[in-house]
């Protein structure tokens, strides 16, 4: 019989350049290879399993909405929509919730309302986004990314301008009453797990607030309890006019949203924008039962508690190890810069039961679900101290 991965290299495009296991089953933050080998997941399907593999909650409430009503698209009412529609905005403050399937989709309608309210403004200036920033893989969400990510597909988009990251004085030169919106990650992760600086989150709140610039924050990867705060803009004394979440709101359902103010999601009238899988009846059950184990359980609380003791055994670990550049992040969410690539020391740790990852060539990147114990923590600890010893610098 062909094995998965020969199946896989058969039909699939040739996009992934995947670790070689086939994982099968999950359990809490554990999960199990087609061989029965078993691995301590801080990888958490990047930053989605916020509650682990196959929780309880998330269990009931797809299996009792997928007897109910699957998908209905938005022509209709759907009860999970609205409900969750107003949980998003009880605990967020924001007034209104769009929902649609993924992280890129949310950028890509927030991209729309900013042109849009921009233009009935008759604002001209570009929408600014940041070196290192990563929001999508859409024509329009790469030309707000990296250089690599733009490689061999222009012609992108106009009206677009990136600034070097936790760079003022870029700010305060590019930003004016003109400019459109800017988009920002609190903490960038695929962009080598880089916090914003308090200095430059200061700044951009102060250029946006004077010059009325809307202020996007992409909380996709950072949000829910990812930093340590609901929120990643909440680690600074910063108020976003719209926020982007995805990833962790389904808890591994595909999900998306747009949160903002009654008054901008007015901006958009009917047909202005849409989708028909967006907000499912299925997909918003999951993600009622994610939000609400998250809250009800202290799952932030949990992340910022656990994120502190992470990176005291870090902090430990890069001054005793040359190998250790640098450690970067908040919360759950944990850059390790290494002098060398980090590629091989992923494929060793995965060879100790440690599912890590690995962002741009030489950081290793830490994203536990939620629901981290301190024995996972030392797990992963001892298994990385352990393989970085050997490592010749
Ligand atoms: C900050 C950020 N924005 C957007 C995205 C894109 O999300 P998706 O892969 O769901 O389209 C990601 C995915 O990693 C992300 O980390």
């Amino acid at each position: 019989m062909e094995s998965i991965q020969d199946l896989e290299k058969s039909y699939h495009f040739d996009l992934y350049r995947r670790l070689p296991v086939t994982l099968v089953k999950g359990k809490g933050i554990h999960v199990w290879d087609s061989n029965g080998k078993e691995y301590v997941d801080f990888v958490s399907g990047i930053a989605v399993n916020a509650l682990g593999h196959c929780h309880p909650a998330m269990i009931k409430a797809i299996k009792k909405q997928s007897k109910k009503l699957i998908h209905t698209s938005n022509i209709f009412y759907t009860a999970p929509q609205a409900r969750l529609a107003r949980l998003l905005s009880r605990i967020s403050g924001f007034e209104r919730v769009f929902f649609c399937n993924s992280g890129l989709e949310a950028n890509e309608a927030a991209i729309k309302l900013v042109r849009k309210t921009g233009n009935m403004i008759g604002k001209k200036g570009p929408i600014i986004t940041f070196s290192g920033a990563f929001h999508g893989r859409s024509i329009a969400s790469i030309t707000m990314g990296s250089d690599k990510l733009q490689q061999s597909f222009g012609p992108l988009p106009e009206g677009f301008l990136r600034l070097p990251f936790n760079d003022t004085d870029a700010l305060r030169k590019n930003v004016n009453e003109d400019t459109t919106a800017v988009f920002v990650e609190a903490v960038q992760g695929e962009g080598g797990v880089v916090p914003a600086s308090s200095e430059f989150m200061d700044a951009l709140q102060e250029l946006c607030q004077k010059n009325k610039v809307l202020l996007v924050f992409d909380e996709i990867q950072t949000g829910f309890g990812r930093t340590g705060y609901l929120f990643g803009y909440m680690n600074y004394p910063i108020k976003p006019d719209i926020i982007t979440i995805a990833k962790a709101l389904g808890g591994g359902f595909p999900i998306g949203a747009v949160l903002t103010s009654d008054e901008i999601s007015r901006n958009f009238e009917h047909g202005n924008h849409g989708t028909t899988f967006g907000g499912n009846p299925l997909a918003c059950s999951a993600a009622i039962s994610v939000v609400k184990t998250i809250m009800d359980q202290g799952l932030v609380e949990n992340a910022n508690k656990k994120g502190s003791y992470l990176f005291s055994c870090l902090g430990k670990m890069a001054a005793e190890l040359p190998i250790i550049k640098e450690v970067r992040g908040k919360g759950l969410m944990a850059g390790i810069e290494l002098i060398v690539p980090c590629r091989p020391i992923v494929l060793k740790m995965l060879g100790k039961g440690c599912l890590v990852n690995c962002t741009v060539e030489n950081t290793i990147r830490l994203l536990p679900p939620l629901i981290v114990k301190k024995k996972d923590i030392d797990y992963i600890i001892k298994n990385l101290h352990k393989v970085l010893s050997e490592e010749k610098a």
